[in-house]
């Protein structure tokens, strides 16, 4: 596997591991893993610890399911994220991001996690990216401080993630329940999920650039996968396919309303 590859390749290789949400490196050469797997077989027996001992340990997503199943409206779950102690992202972010826009909205956006301006002041989407976010939904006479044409926006992680990475499935997974209660709390009509994250979390599955502009249904409701407005920000291109996402939601919208 010694051929070189031509430059259209190589990007093409690298869009789309980026679109699968390997978009930072994390060592300066690669590892080869069949390698090290031939050079250390893994004979050790794989477990040790006792079943007894086990049991004791905090299963952090059945805490998070138990502390949001508490919640009975949308301020207790906010004060039981705040209370959660199992997720390190918290410690390294200056507050938690709850929720933007007007509660009860029909059309709730889901994006990934806060960035640094959203860390900063509490609210989701707010960067430049939210700002984005913002002018394309003014271009569908909605938004978040709209109350004739209102969304409600939050992220599927309340933490900011250090540099930014993408959030990691198991950090995904324990903040799930506390997703799931907030739709059901925020009750809205449909979901709009930009970009993976939150395809990831709510669909089991990510490929933005197959999913976006598809309705699917999580939670019994209809989802629409978009681009992420950061992915439009790189890729200007590509707004002429959320635009036609977003006149597609319009009018599905107005079918639901
Ligand atoms: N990107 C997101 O996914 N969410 C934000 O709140 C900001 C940027």
């Amino acid at each position: 596997m010694d051929q070189a590859l031509d430059f259209h390749t190589a990007r093409a290789l690298l869009d789309w591991q980026i679109e699968l949400g390997a978009d930072e490196a994390i060592g300066d050469v690669p590892v080869d893993r069949y390698a090290l797997e031939q050079a250390a077989p893994r004979t050790a027996p794989r477990t040790t610890a006792a079943p007894a001992a086990r049991s004791k340990d905090p299963d952090p997503v059945a805490e998070a399911r138990a502390a949001a199943h508490a919640a009975r409206d949308l301020a207790g779950l906010k004060a039981a994220l705040d209370a959660y102690p199992h997720c390190d992202l918290k410690a390294g972010a200056r507050q938690t991001v709850f929720a933007d826009g007007i509660a009860g909205a029909p059309v709730m956006i889901l994006g990934e996690a806060p960035g640094r301006d959203e860390d900063l002041q509490g609210k989701p989407f707010v960067g430049r990216a939210g700002q984005l976010l913002d002018r394309m939904l003014a271009a569908i006479d909605m938004g978040r401080d709209r109350p004739d044409r209102p969304v409600y926006i939050t992220n599927v992680l309340p933490w900011r993630p250090p540099q930014n990475r993408t959030p990691e499935p198991g950090e995904i997974a324990m903040m799930l329940p506390f997703l799931e209660r907030h739709i059901a709390l925020a009750k809205p009509r449909l979901l709009v999920l930009m970009g993976n994250t939150p395809c990831q979390a709510l669909l089991g599955r990510a490929g933005i650039t197959r999913m976006r502009g598809q309705w699917a249904e999580a939670l019994a409701l209809p989802v629409l996968p978009m681009f992420h407005p950061a992915y439009l920000l790189r890729n200007p291109a590509a707004k002429r396919e959320a635009w036609a996402d977003l006149l597609d939601l319009n009018a599905r919208l107005k079918e639901l309303t």
